[in-house]
């Protein structure tokens, strides 16, 4: 998969991608992430990229012609797939999403800040806009570092352990069951005595039943 972000603030974003899952998914060729700044798209002084709303009011929005530019020059040199936008009034980031999404060969990330953007780019160039939740970030980079990581991972190839992507929560609108390491018994806290019994299909069935059980308690919502 090859993802394109476009960004006024690339140094916000970097980080993510130099550790971790995301590096290993890079450094194993499974992913490409490249970063365009906004600003080497504009001609105006001062590298401007914003400008005040028609019919005023507070708050800059960013110019369509520097999105126009940079998006236009990645269309001519492949296909993609969706050309997301980062907003807090987009649809709300799920496992659904995420799992269609890690499908894709070629995508665009488009990070808002200010106002957000010039409608014309919405209505122009995106098929997806994307929220990470229901509150509002200075911008669009670190739902666009939540977006990356929730799609990345689901690669194949991306994690050790493949079936691992497929036990967590929310596959199966369920949340993961508890699990536990060693010690089996830390101050007499014990682990569930079915879990040291080797007796698989018998912990496979005690999963799932703990997994229901959590869903009820914590999430009733995802069982509807
Ligand atoms: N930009 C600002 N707030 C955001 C949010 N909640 N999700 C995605 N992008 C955003």
């Amino acid at each position: 998969m090859r993802v394109d972000i476009i960004t006024v603030l690339p140094e916000l974003l970097k980080s993510p991608f130099e550790a971790s899952i995301l590096k290993r998914a890079i450094d194993k060729g499974l992913v490409e992430i490249h970063f365009h700044n906004l600003r080497d798209y504009t001609d105006k002084s001062y590298n401007q990229i914003d400008d005040y709303q028609f019919g005023g009011g507070a708050g800059m929005v960013m110019m369509i012609e520097p999105i126009d530019k940079c998006i236009s020059s990645l269309k001519e040199q492949r296909e993609y797939d969706d050309i997301i936008y980062m907003t807090p009034d987009g649809a709300t980031l799920n496992q659904k999403m995420a799992n269609s999404l890690s499908l894709q060969k070629n995508i665009i990330i488009l990070c808002g800040h200010y106002k957000g953007v010039d409608q014309r780019v919405r209505d122009l160039f995106i098929t997806k806009e994307i929220s990470i939740g229901d509150y509002v970030l200075s911008g669009g980079e670190l739902g666009a570092a939540v977006l990356c990581d929730a799609v990345i991972r689901l690669i194949p190839g991306v994690l050790n352990n493949e079936t691992s992507a497929l036990t967590d929560t929310f596959q199966d609108n369920l949340l993961a069951p508890p699990v536990y390491t060693r010690p089996a018994d830390y101050k007499g806290n014990k682990v569930p005595e079915i879990l040291l019994s080797g007796n698989f299909p018998k912990i496979e069935e005690w999963r799932e039943n703990e997994a229901h059980k959590r869903t009820e308690k914590l999430r009733p919502d995802l069982l509807k």
